[in-house]
């Protein structure tokens, strides 16, 4: 009989997020009467603007007709989507880029798993806690970890707890790690880093020959301008840091899957035998052996974005999420709770009342005011007494939400 990967049954429960949908739809059937609201998992709601779904239309339509079919595109994307990229995106930023440094895939989340292909099992990886579980759980099946203990943290992952006390921003660890997970704006606490915070981790990576998988999936959400919405914004990082982006949540490609990847050329690892080998060829042999790209119509339509019409109608949606946030945080905060993030990131982390257990929050919510949000204590053992709530919402379910939940609270 064929073995297993068993490192998958270390994992202690289902994946957070149908976790949570299988206790919502068990309590929607025995309740069918209940109007619940999902403020859980962070899945748009608004549909594609109309510049976007055009371009998604012609280049569907491309696919009809012998001269402008499209097969097999390029392993890395096409340039027409890389290159608008760099050029809308990154240059504002003061960031320069080479087409060879990005790479267009479907989506972040498979990214950051699957970019622990090309590194060796042995690296030290540091995770913050909470955290968005896909770095956690991905180390796990990968079999770079020992067994949980009783708080859920794994042998072998350094954990760098983000607190109230710490402002949610990791501390640097005190052992030798080689590989650093960081994500900003950040999922699930809503904290922005600063360029002096991520300078001192990429100084840090720097100096402890270390790589950082920097996040930056919400990037698009940062209201308040000065803060870094690229790591590559920080002098050095470019020798430090492979970036991922994503579609999802900027431009509502959720359901239709687009993301990328940034690695610079000046980005080495070293072999078994300490030779020095570029991060960079790596991850192109990885994706060109094992990827295909992502599809010729979500490609033309993610261009789309950064046509000027694009842009007005993707922000605009972008401001109404956010405005989504503000009400939800400052109805959270009318109705007594200590709540954080919601201004430069749509997620809004709350300290439950009375020191409820998170899941124990989240069950209160759901049946007496069937919202549904996320529990803190699943992304991580520090998460525990928190809960996020998402504010990808519609704007009447998010009122609603927020009057249901004060109205509760009382
Ligand atoms: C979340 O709710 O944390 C995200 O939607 C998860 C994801 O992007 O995969």
């Amino acid at each position: 009989m064929a073995h297993i990967n068993d490192n998958y049954l270390k994992l202690k429960a289902g994946y957070l997020f149908p976790e949570i949908g299988r206790r919502v739809r068990a309590f929607a059937e025995a309740n069918p009467q209940a109007k619940v609201i999902r403020l859980g998992i962070g899945d748009v709601t608004r549909p594609l603007p109309p510049a976007i779904l055009k371009a998604f239309h012609e280049a569907v339509d491309d696919l009809a007709r012998v001269e402008t079919f499209a097969g097999y595109g390029p392993e890395q994307g096409y340039d027409f989507l890389i290159n608008t990229i760099i050029e809308k995106s990154y240059n504002p930023l003061g960031v320069t880029l080479k087409t060879s440094e990005m790479f267009i895939s479907d989506g972040s989340k498979c990214d950051c798993a699957n970019i622990l292909d090309i590194f060796a099992l042995d690296n030290v990886v540091a995770i913050g806690d909470p955290v968005y579980p896909v770095y956690n759980d991905t180390n796990v099946m990968i079999g770079r970890t020992g067994e949980a203990d009783e708080k859920g943290y794994y042998k072998g992952i350094v954990y760098m707890p983000c607190n109230e006390a710490n402002g949610f921003f990791p501390a640097y660890p005190k052992e030798k790690v080689d590989i650093i997970y960081l994500c900003f704006p950040n999922n699930p606490t809503g904290a922005v880093a600063t360029k002096a915070q991520l300078k001192g981790w990429v100084d840090y990576a720097l100096q402890n020959h270390a790589i950082i998988l920097f996040d930056a999936a919400y990037e698009a959400f940062i209201t308040e301008p000065g803060y870094p919405h690229s790591i590559y914004e920080i002098e050095g990082a470019k020798k430090c840091a492979v970036e991922f982006r994503s579609f999802s949540k900027t431009a509502g490609f959720t359901g239709v899957r687009c993301g990328l990847v940034v690695v610079p050329e000046e980005l080495e690892g070293t072999t078994t035998n300490g030779e020095k080998y570029s991060v960079n060829k790596l991850w192109l042999r990885r994706q060109t052996t094992k990827f295909n790209g992502a599809s010729y119509p979500v490609q033309k339509a993610a261009a789309a974005v950064y046509s000027a019409e694009g842009w007005q109608q993707t922000k605009e949606i972008i401001d109404y999420y956010m405005e989504n946030a503000r009400i939800i945080r400052e109805g959270m905060k009318a109705a007594g709770l200590t709540v954080y993030g919601g201004v430069n990131a749509p997620y809004i982390w709350l300290k439950t009342p009375s020191g409820m257990s998170s899941w124990d929050f989240f069950d209160k919510l759901l049946t007496e005011c069937n919202v549904v949000g996320t529990p803190g204590s699943g992304f991580g053992p520090s998460g525990e007494g928190f809960f996020r709530l998402s504010a990808f919402g519609n704007r009447d379910s998010v009122i609603e939400a927020v009057a249901r939940i004060r109205q509760n609270l009382k």
